[in-house]
């Protein structure tokens, strides 16, 4: 790990959200760190920032220097976050009315709030860089849905979507819940968009590029820190309070591991290529590392 990873993940701002993955104390499965709702919410008021305050002018510059092939596979991840970002802000409503407590229900709708500055901090990056010929946020993304990899739509127009909209039609189903908080913040927050933003905002600092898209980003991935420490403090109450939820937490991640490995993997790649200057093989450890202890934390997986 450089030094810009270590410094990032042990900044007080991230320490604060009580995510385990950035706790070691999470490798003997203590759970005493996780923020209670209240905590969290009370974290986002602290946590709150600007998509209009970041200054994109370097990155207009840098982006009209990347050579074309870098363009084009930067426009995997950049692609799959802005679309990402757009899905998971809508996915979110019924999800919140379902949550069974007020407590969380208060904090899904900061969450709520959250994904909506995410889909606003790449549309001003796309619209003030110049990344695309659309110029609205309907039209850049479709333009830029081109990137996607097919997994995606299975993990997020098929296994999230059908769990959402029977979540929209029968808002006391729990254990379909349970469903969707894993998919929703352990494997597409937790295990997907913390992988992918780790390894993309090193990749840049290391190299000097995109000094505000870096800064913005740090700012989502502590936004998603706080909410998979979220996801894992409802899990682990959920599994705690019902083998039939724990069961339906590994039936969850089992069912979606094949999609979203896929997504991790962008439609170009070739066996033994780089991704932002890492293997493959470091970025699934990476991701799988960070599961690993937000499960044991949940009480799903041995401790050390
Ligand atoms: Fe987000
Ligand atoms: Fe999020």
């Amino acid at each position: 790990m450089t030094d810009s990873a270590t410094t990032r993940t042990e900044r007080e701002d991230f320490q604060a959200t009580s995510d385990p993955a950035l706790l070691e104390s999470a490798d003997r499965g203590d759970a005493t760190n996780l923020l209670s709702y209240q905590q969290l919410y009370e974290l986002w008021e602290r946590q709150q920032w600007r998509t209009q305050d970041l200054d994109f002018s370097q990155d207009r510059e840098d982006w009209a220097n990347f050579p074309d092939d870098e363009k084009f596979q930067r426009m995997y991840g950049l692609s799959s976050f802005f679309i990402g970002e757009q899905k998971v802000a809508e996915e979110l409503g019924p999800m919140m009315r379902a949550a069974p407590t007020e407590e969380m229900r208060i904090f899904l709708c900061t969450q709520i709030a959250d994904e909506a500055r995410h889909v606003a901090f790449f549309n001003r990056f796309y619209d003030e860089v110049g990344v695309l010929e659309s110029s609205n946020l309907q039209d850049r993304l479709v333009e830029t849905s081109a990137h996607l990899n097919p997994k995606f739509h299975e993990l997020f127009d098929e296994m999230l979507s059908s769990r959402v909209d029977k979540l929209a039609r029968d808002p006391g189903d729990l254990e379909t819940l349970v469903e969707a908080i894993t998919l929703y913040h352990m494997v597409i927050e937790g295990m997907l968009a913390l992988t992918g933003q780790h390894f993309i905002i090193t990749y840049n600092e290391d190299n000097g590029t995109l000094p505000g898209f870096v800064e913005g980003f740090n700012n989502v991935a502590r936004d998603e820190h706080r909410h998979v420490a979220f996801g894992a403090r409802f899990l682990r109450e959920m599994a705690q309070a019902d083998t039939r939820y724990a069961e339906a937490i590994q039936r969850t991640l089992i069912e979606s591991g094949p999609a979203a490995d896929g997504v991790l993997t962008p439609p170009w790649y070739e066996e033994g290529m780089d991704l932002f200057g890492v293997s493959l093989e470091e970025t699934r450890e990476f991701a799988m590392k960070a599961l690993e202890r937000r499960m044991k934390v949940i009480g799903l997986a041995p401790v050390a």
